[in-house]
């Protein structure tokens, strides 16, 4: 027999006291009335596999029964009343926790993974703290290191919040495309969220977000599209500290609402699974989606996060906001960024959106700013009349991680416990290690097809650069990448002499100085 859903159980964690907390925080706000059939802690029967939507826009309910006190008259006057100053909670009023409850599923399909979540029973999922059914729709124990980010990201913004605003409700979080739940039970249990909002636009889930978020007293559970969930957030004004918006496909049309329902200083943490458009495979297709010019790059999981974020920036600069990434990263297959949304946009915010040029017969790189674009000056090729440079853009041409909010994650509560996976550790530290600057770098392979022979070692091959003058680290967003802002000869020459030496030139060779 299962055990119940909810918190793990184990070794008695942090966050079991902050599971109750935040449901008496919820509770003391007072409010509306319980959530009905939507609020987590119901007890409806777990029904058979979900018939995940082809179109879960088309099969969205609308019906109150569905989704919810939403649709109560009363309900809308009361949120329009007090609402929603910036920074106050907004969530709807808390459901009674309910008793643990046990689920009978009949989807067998998990097994062994190597993600670090444990497969307790067929079905059931283990990660982190929190323990909960799979269902029969999307899961994917692959993406565990993102999870354990948001994790670890929720409880730095928590504290944060506790700090800055003591007297005003926890963290409140939006898992707009939440599959089984898993981001939102583990926000709830381990970042102790004072609410969390679990939504996905697949009605047949709905069952199965309750039973899981059962065991936490501050969800509320909803099968609504995003789209028109945001847009109810923007009627009522209410806001959220963290919004998770786990897409398939590509999200931009989502961008300016969700930004629109994050709180002054709250992140947004964004995925997109459309690999081709921002890697230069779908050229017609990124003009659309992303508002630029995408062309095949080496260095082309971090261009797509790149234009992901460019997106973000403009949606937020149209809307008089400001804009700053705290993280960002992939695995070739899903490109996630957090962003932080500020008041207004920092000083020469502008200079941060530009081009990035790369020529494929030399295999240069030039970056411009779109405030001070002029001509590009001359690449390696020797016959200019034939050079090509392949130009993407408009483009984030700014850092791609924040090294404080990175640092304060790698102290939360989170970072020593259950909450982060191994790969989620590797993850981190690698984040780390690289702010993302300047928007330029190279596989190593393309070194060695430059210079001939093996690829030079990347750790001399850094130090090297920096000791002659230059800035230079691993990319943190593809393996076997280098970033510098070394002039492409120099960085050749000094790649052909750690290559050649196999150590480090010293700091003054004559030859490789500027
Ligand atoms: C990538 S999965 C989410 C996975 C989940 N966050 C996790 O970590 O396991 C995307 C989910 O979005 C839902 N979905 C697709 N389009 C949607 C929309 N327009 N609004 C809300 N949910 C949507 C799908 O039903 C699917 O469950």
């Amino acid at each position: 027999m299962q055990g119940a859903l909810g918190q793990a159980p184990g070794p008695v964690r942090p966050a079991a006291s902050l599971s109750r907390g935040a449901a008496r925080r919820l509770n003391e706000l007072g409010g509306e009335g319980a959530i009905a059939e939507g609020t987590a802690g119901g007890t409806q029967p777990i029904g058979p596999p979900s018939q995940a939507a082809a179109n879960p826009e088309a099969r969205s309910r609308e019906s109150s029964s569905q989704e919810g006190t939403s649709q109560d008259p009363r309900s809308q006057a009361q949120h329009s009343q007090a609402q929603h100053r910036q920074g106050e909670a907004n969530l709807d009023s808390p459901s009674q926790a309910a008793a643990s409850q046990e689920g009978v599923f009949e989807d067998s399909r998990l097994g062994a993974s190597s993600a670090g979540e444990r497969v307790v029973d067929p079905g059931t999922i283990e990660e982190g703290a929190v323990r909960l059914q799979a269902g029969s729709g999307f899961f994917r124990p692959e993406s565990r290191p993102s999870r354990d980010l948001g994790v670890l990201l929720a409880q730095h913004l928590a504290a944060q919040r506790r700090r800055d605003r003591p007297e005003a409700p926890g963290l409140r979080v939006l898992d707009l495309m939440a599959g089984c739940g898993i981001r939102s039970l583990r926000y709830g249990i381990e970042a102790g969220a004072a609410g969390v909002w679990a939504n996905d636009a697949d009605p047949d889930r709905l069952a199965l977000l309750q039973a899981n978020l059962a065991g936490f007293g501050g969800g509320r559970c909803t099968t609504r599209t995003a789209q028109k969930l945001l847009a109810g957030c923007l009627l009522r004004e209410q806001r959220f500290d963290l919004i998770d918006l786990d897409a398939f496909g590509c999200p931009s049309a989502l961008v300016p609402l969700a930004l629109e329902a994050l709180a002054f200083d709250g992140v947004l943490y964004l995925a997109s699974t459309d690999g081709r458009s921002p890697t230069g495979h779908d050229r017609p297709a990124a003009i659309r989606s992303l508002g630029a010019a995408a062309r095949a790059h080496p260095a082309s999981w971090e261009l797509a996060l790149r234009l992901q974020l460019g997106v973000q920036a403009r949606a937020a600069w149209v809307l008089g906001r400001g804009l700053e990434p705290v993280f960002s990263f992939s695995e070739g297959r899903t490109f996630r960024t957090a962003v932080r949304l500020r008041r207004k946009p920092g000083p020469q915010a502008e200079r941060l959106l530009g081009l990035l040029a790369h020529c494929h017969g030399c295999g240069d790189q030039q970056v411009q700013n779109l405030l001070q674009l002029r001509q590009w000056r001359p690449c390696l090729c020797p016959d200019q009349a034939n050079a090509r440079l392949s130009i993407s853009g408009p483009l984030w041409i700014g850092p791609l991680q924040d090294p404080a909010s990175l640092e304060a994650m790698a102290s939360a509560p989170g970072a020593d416990s259950a909450s982060l996976s191994p790969a989620g550790a590797r993850l981190l530290v690698k984040l780390r290690r690289d702010d993302g600057l300047p928007a330029r770098c190279w596989p190593l392979a393309e070194l060695a097809k430059r210079l001939g022979g093996g690829p030079p070692p990347l750790e001399p091959l850094v130090q090297a650069l920096r000791q002659q003058g230059w800035s230079a680290q691993a990319s943190a967003v593809m393996p076997a990448q280098l970033r510098s802002d070394a002039p492409w000869d120099r960085l050749l020459a000094v790649a052909a002499h750690v290559s050649q030496a196999g150590a480090a030139p010293a700091p003054h060779d004559a030859a490789l100085n500027r």
